[in-house]
């Protein structure tokens, strides 16, 4: 059998055409054959965009903002990873299974490879995207800690391979897209990281709105305040301090990293942007989806 020492630095292999790590192909069989239950709310984002922040802010919402009940377990475990599979641990599947209704479930899943029970138990879906800049640049400090990951190399390297599409989960713009040609459907909330650092009590406004409900006074703050930059760093709930070392090392840097708009302009060099820019350009043409590249 796999120990975790095995997926440590692995080369990606292939799933349905997107990179993807091979434990988690190993596991594709009971992912595709899942059950979604019709009050599940499927979490949906490209990796690194702001899943565990919106996954905070739900379960808060589903718990009425008591802060201590949404102490009670890892964000990872409160809001299980579909595809997620790993040596001696329960699988996403396995844990969904165990999870009562109704379950918030997370997916880093590109909308065409979305299990089909997902649709035809016409379940609700917040997808959460944030612009490519800040993506790479997150998501170069998380192959670094996360060590699921091949070596990123430099940065210049990785934002090679992240242009290719050849990062876990396959092309960003494939994703956003993908998942932004769904928008029209009622059951689909399309948000972006961006607005939430703008404005969250709008964004969260927005979300009780499209679950339909109504919150008591005072929750709202109490929702925004738990769920700060500031205090999911320091809550060992949410901050993913609790995940085996072998598989997280917080010490490269730690899961809740810097959590603003514009980092990449700490990171990419003036020749490495234009590049970016252009490469943006030529995939985003023709589209109505557009990003704000800082706050
Ligand atoms: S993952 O591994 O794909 O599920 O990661 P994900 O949670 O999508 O993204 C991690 C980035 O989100 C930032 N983050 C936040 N930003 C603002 N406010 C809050 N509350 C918050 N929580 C998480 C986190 O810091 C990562 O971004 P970077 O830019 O690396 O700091």
């Amino acid at each position: 059998a796999m120990g975790r020492e095995d997926v440590v630095r692995e080369e990606l292999g292939s799933l349905h055409g997107i990179p993807l790590y091979k434990c988690f192909i190993e596991g594709w069989p009971q992912v595709e054959a899942f059950q979604a239950r019709p009050d599940d709310l499927l979490i949906a984002t490209y990796p690194k965009s702001g899943t565990t922040w919106l996954s905070e802010i739900l379960d808060m919402i589903y718990h009425d903002g008591d802060v201590e009940k949404c102490r009670r377990d890892a964000i990872f475990n409160r809001v299980p990873f579909l595809e997620m599979k790993a040596p001696e641990m329960l699988s996403g599947v396995e844990l969904l299974e165990k999870t009562p209704s109704p379950r918030l479930v997370k997916t880093h899943l590109p909308v065409r490879l979305l299990p089909t029970s997902f649709r035809d138990k016409d379940c609700k879906v917040i997808y959460m995207a944030r612009n490519p800049k800040d993506v790479v640049v997150s998501y170069y400090y998380f192959y670094q800690m996360a060590k699921v990951h091949p070596n990123p190399g430099t940065l210049g390297e990785f934002l090679e391979t992240f242009m290719a599409g050849k990062v876990a989960y396959g092309s960003w713009y494939e994703h956003v897209q993908g998942w932004w040609e769904k928008k029209q459907e009622k059951q689909l909330l399309y948000l972006f990281y961006e607005d939430m650092k703008k404005d969250p009590q709008q964004e969260v406004q927005k979300i009780l709105q499209f679950l339909g409900k109504e919150v008591a006074e005072g929750t709202v703050a109490r929702i925004l305040h738990h769920t700060s930059f500031q205090e999911m760093r320091k809550n060992p709930a949410a901050n993913y301090e609790t995940m085996p070392t072998t598989l997280m090392d917080h010490s490269l840097s730690p899961f809740l990293r810097k959590g603003i708009s514009g980092d990449w302009k700490n990171h990419f060099t003036v020749a490495q942007n234009e590049c970016f820019d252009q490469h943006y350009q030529e995939h985003m043409a023709g589209s109505d989806l557009h990003f704000q590249m800082e706050a």
